[in-house]
């Protein structure tokens, strides 16, 4: 039976470009709606950028152009990179347009009428010269637990949490005002009124993988849900709302609604119902997102589509995460973090399709990008068993075309069809890297065969150019089969292959019967092996890049304000260069280092000074060095800084160290002849 299923992906932010840790679910999706055609399932893949928000604003103001030009322009960007890497979208949206502003507006009568909106005013700290209410990430200060200056605004380097309005001294990042305390009227929608209906839905829907259920019901559902803080006041890049004047929906209430007006565009250049899709129990809806936004998907929309009488998810596929070269999280200045526009003037974009395929699974856990790994998987399955399986009889098959009748091939074209019922079920389950085995075992078998055979031997011989006719017939339809298999990773080459056959690809039934009687197309070169030296340029072109996002990986953040952190600081107050010398830096061995219990970003360091002279360092470098990998060190720290008691204990110095933060902290280190206890000047 044919099946309706609409298909989304989660709504790019306007305010930056896309990079390949974003492609990793834009082509997850991409192969799930190509098999669901390729089957002949009706289905459309919608999804849009998400444009409001505070960044967004800020970051129009600050390059003197409004807001609808920005996100015009990213729009173009977004859509651009995507088509780059065969990511084909039935309607491609924006969250600012009319149709989005409508159904809000739905969406947010039905929440009126069900009391689940409530009104109170809250204190919150205000930028007075950029005139904004300020975000937690929009503000530093020093931590009121342990007196650390310039920390974020709700949680410093050594492990403490607090609100931004106990921060001692606090600084806005966007002017470097001190902000003062305001209050402002929010709207809250009541989540805990839906608790019981969540809670059904989570268990026992179905819609959610194993573990994401076992999260949200560890994590959320054992408690009262609390309140979730809907609106913002102005200035606000977003939809004001109807009957609050001066407030504006939250981006997080807009964006989701976004899936549901891109429907709606579409439905309208195709003169189709908005409720055939979204309102209508035989039609599925499939959305595939990445870990970090499993909440706003599991809880407050399906609570916000149960209330408005839209279909809830069939299913939400949440993945992981990429990391690069060993579960490092991607990283600007290291040159991982790399722009889609930059992959492209290095590499094919069927390659990374390909070796996503090879690592997505059903579960959510995070992706490595190895190069060794993907030069080897490119140059060896696909060049090595796929596409040399077309290119060995290639030209002989031009000249000789396909036999009559489909020659005895050993059975290996009847047991790859087997297998297809198989493949197709390991996709349907997103199990994408069980189908690309499966396949590659099917190409495993299917090469021996041309290797015997020997083609280019055939062709010498004027009287064996039937037997060429049979071998090229063999080799081109197992090729065929295996093309029809990888089409929803591969479109490309699917394409080149409907070329060279006179017969477009077009349904996963044609896997189930060769073809032959026919001639063949001229063969042309369908890909060239993947260099790692190519992968090494990119890496060094990526560290060149300034204005790609850094990649904030917080899984399940409960109130993740949706904006990007801005990278503007204020700068300290000035200092003398007496100040500056009255730091004593000292040469150290790192005697010892371990973990601190309890602490989310603490090693405790025994330093040697020389001689007996031992202190003791807690240092913010967890997440970027394994403590064995310290021991034995010579480092540089600060040997007159004044003893601090900390809750795990004495700290007595610090550990020079630089970096943007997180794991991209990298300690100076000093020459192996040095000794320690010397100064460093
Ligand atoms: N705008 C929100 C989504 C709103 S949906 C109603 C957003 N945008 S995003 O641009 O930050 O991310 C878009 C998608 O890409 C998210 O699903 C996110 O999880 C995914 N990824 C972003 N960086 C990623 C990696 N490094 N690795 C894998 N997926 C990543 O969130």
């Amino acid at each position: 039976m044919t099946r309706q299923i609409l298909v989304t992906s989660a709504l790019p932010y306007a305010n930056g470009p896309i990079h390949i840790g974003h492609l990793v679910e834009y082509v997850q999706t991409d192969i799930w709606v190509r098999f669901q055609k390729l089957r002949g399932n009706r289905c459309i893949y919608i999804c849009a950028d998400d444009t409001h928000g505070t960044a967004i604003m800020i970051r129009a103001k600050k390059e003197g152009r409004s807001e609808e030009e920005l996100i015009a322009a990213m729009s173009e960007e977004h859509q651009r990179d995507f088509a780059g890497f065969g990511v084909q979208f039935d309607h491609y949206g924006s969250t600012n347009s009319e149709e989005n502003r409508e159904v809000c507006t739905d969406f947010w009568k039905a929440l009126r009428a069900a009391g689940l909106v409530v009104e109170r005013s809250i204190e919150q700290l205000y930028d007075p010269e950029a005139e904004t209410f300020l975000a937690d990430r929009f503000v530093r200060g020093t931590c009121p637990h342990c007196k650390l200056e310039n920390q974020a605004g709700d949680n410093c380097d050594n492990g403490h949490t607090y609100s931004p309005t106990e921060l001692i001294d606090p600084k806005s990042t966007l002017s470097g005002a001190t902000p003062i305390l305001k209050d402002a009227l929010h709207l809250f929608v009541q989540l805990e009124q839906l608790h019981e209906f969540l809670a059904q839905w989570v268990d026992q829907s179905g819609a959610l993988q194993p573990e994401t259920a076992n999260y949200l019901k560890g994590q959320f559902l054992s408690d009262e849900l609390r309140d979730w803080d809907i609106s913002r006041p102005a200035p606000y890049f977003g939809f004001e709302i109807p009957d609050s004047p001066g407030n504006y929906w939250y981006v997080w209430f807009d964006a989701p609604i976004g899936y549901i007006a891109s429907t709606k565009q579409w439905c309208d250049i195709h003169d189709e119902e908005l409720s055939d899709w979204w309102q209508n129990k035989d039609c599925e809806v499939h959305h595939f997102i990445g870990k970090d936004i499993t909440y706003f998907h599991t809880l407050f929309w399906p609570g916000m589509l149960q209330t408005a009488g839209y279909s809830l998810p069939t299913k939400v596929h949440i993945h992981g995460f990429l990391t690069v070269g060993g579960g490092l999280k991607m990283s600007k200045s290291v040159g991982t973090l790399i722009s889609a526009e930059t992959y492209l003037k290095y590499a094919d974009p069927s390659f990374l399709r390909y070796f996503y395929a090879t690592k997505l699974s059903p579960r959510v856990e995070d992706i490595d990008l190895g190069l060794e790994e993907f030069v080897e998987k490119v140059n060896s399955d696909l060049v090595g068993k796929v596409v040399n399986l077309a290119s060995r009889v290639g030209k002989f098959a031009s000249t000789t075309g396909l036999s009559p009748q489909y020659p005895d091939d050993g059975g290996l074209f009847a047991a790859g069809a087997a297998k297809g019922d198989e493949i197709a079920e390991a996709y349907e389950s997103c199990d994408y890297a069980r189908a690309m085995r499966l396949i590659m075992e099917l190409a495993d078998a299917a090469n021996p065969f041309v290797e015997h055979a020997k083609p280019w031997e055939m062709k010498k011989d004027a009287e064996r150019q039937d037997e060429l006719r049979d071998v090229c017939t063999v080799a081109l339809n197992l090729f065929r089969q295996l093309a029809i298999y990888l089409a929803p990773v591969l479109p490309k080459l699917a394409d080149d292959c409907g070329k060279l056959l006179g017969d477009p690809i077009k349904s996963w039934d044609q896997s189930q019967t060769p073809i032959v009687g026919q001639p063949v197309n001229k063969f042309q070169r369908m890909m060239n092996r993947v260099q790692l030296e190519d992968l090494e340029k990119m890496i060094e072109d990526g560290k060149t890049e300034s204005d790609a996002e850094e990649v904030v990986a917080d899984a399940g953040a409960q109130y993740n304000d949706s904006d990007q952190p801005l990278k503007d600081e204020p700068l300290a107050d000035e200092i003398t260069i007496d100040d500056f010398a009255k730091v004593d830096l000292r040469v150290a061995r790192v005697i010892s280092a371990e973990h601190v219990p309890d602490a989310n970003k603490l090693l405790k360091l025994t330093l040697s000074l020389g001689g007996s002279e031992r202190r003791q360092v807690f240092a913010g470098i967890k997440a970027a060095y394994e403590p064995e990998s310290l021991v034995g060190r010579l480092v540089v720290m600060v040997a007159n800084l004044q003893p601090r008691k900390m809750r795990f204990g004495l700290s007595e110095g610090m550990v020079t160290a630089s970096g943007p933060g997180g794991a991209d902290v990298f300690i100076l280190g000093v020459d192996e002849g040095a000794q320690p206890g010397q100064r460093v000047h």
